[in-house]
């Protein structure tokens, strides 16, 4: 083999920093300035709360260690094109306001799910975890009431209800996690039969006690863990209900568009390091 040969087969991934999708993501701090982690894979997250409290900054924040690691693909629905845009270069799949290509890519992660429970099946695996090597497929849905209730007609926005529904239900076990952001937290968006799905969930501020309980459930309002009680000026404060199982205050992390720039720059490079060639 000649030396320029050797050159061009040098492995695709550059040395520097990278992350794991296993790794805790930061999400922000608590009220005693603790950092505040969670740990993604086996859980799917949902966030809810009033246009402007930090909803697209947390997942921000999430996108930005997803992007950075490796073993992670990351799927993106943003009907708004510009909260999750700027990782498109790192993401399979970027959806934007199109709810037939929104559906296609439902029906793809959910033919991928089946394809990954019958490997796993087979290989007499109830839950991926590292040492399987299989690359973990996140899926990120800034304001899915977008394609839930607003976009298409009724019969594709039930299409789309009941694969989202199911990746939520089924993908977890199969290194398939979902975040899922709305700012329409009421009983027709969120229904308890979804919302139970996730056992995570973040409430940025809310309007009402009713939608507070509607993200993180029923009765914590009644106990005082409420999200009518942030402050409208406090965007980013939010209540995290994860481990630990009593919603915990947190305020989210927040990067500026600028950071995430350059954070997406360098994630599209390590992804895909020769990504100009490939276009020729
Ligand atoms: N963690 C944070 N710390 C400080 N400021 C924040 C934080 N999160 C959000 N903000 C501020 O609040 C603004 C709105 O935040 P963001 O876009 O995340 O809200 P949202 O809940 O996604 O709103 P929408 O529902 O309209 O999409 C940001 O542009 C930023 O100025
Ligand atoms: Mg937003």
């Amino acid at each position: 083999m000649s030396t320029l040969m050797a050159v061009k087969e040098a492995p695709a991934v550059p040395v520097g920093p990278s992350l794991s999708i296993y790794d805790p993501i930061f999400l922000g701090i608590d009220e005693f300035g603790a950092h505040v982690n969670l740990g993604l894979m086996g859980r799917n997250l949902l966030v809810g709360g009033e246009p402007g409290g930090g909803k697209s900054g947390l997942l921000n924040a999430i996108c930005a260690h997803a992007a950075l690691s490796t073993d992670c693909r990351l799927v993106l629905f943003d009907g708004k094109l510009v909260e999750l845009g700027q990782w498109e270069d790192s993401a399979d799949e970027f959806v934007g306001f199109d709810p037939e290509r929104a559906i296609n890519v439902m029906a793809r992660l959910s033919a991928l799910m089946n394809n990954r429970y019958t490997w796993m099946k087979a290989k007499g695996i109830r839950k991926i975890d590292p040492s399987h090597g299989l690359e973990a497929v996140l899926t990120i849905i800034d304001e899915f009431a977008l394609y839930t209730a607003t976009y298409g007609d009724k019969k594709s926005q039930e299409l789309f209800t009941a694969l989202m529904r199911d990746l939520v239900a089924r993908g977890r076990a199969c290194g398939m996690p979902v975040v899922a952001a709305t700012q329409r937290p009421s009983f027709d968006i969120i229904p308890t039969s979804l919302r139970d799905l996730f056992a995570y969930r973040c409430a940025f501020r809310c309007t009402t006690e009713s939608s507070s309980d509607v993200i993180l459930a029923h009765g914590w309002a009644a106990k005082g863990y409420c999200a009518t009680a942030i402050l409208p000026t406090n965007q980013g404060e939010a209540l995290l209900l994860a481990e630990g199982g009593i919603p915990r205050s947190i305020k989210g992390s927040f990067l500026t568009d600028d950071q995430i720039k350059q954070i997406a720059d360098y994630a599209a490079w390590i992804r895909r390091p020769h990504r100009l060639e490939d276009t020729k």
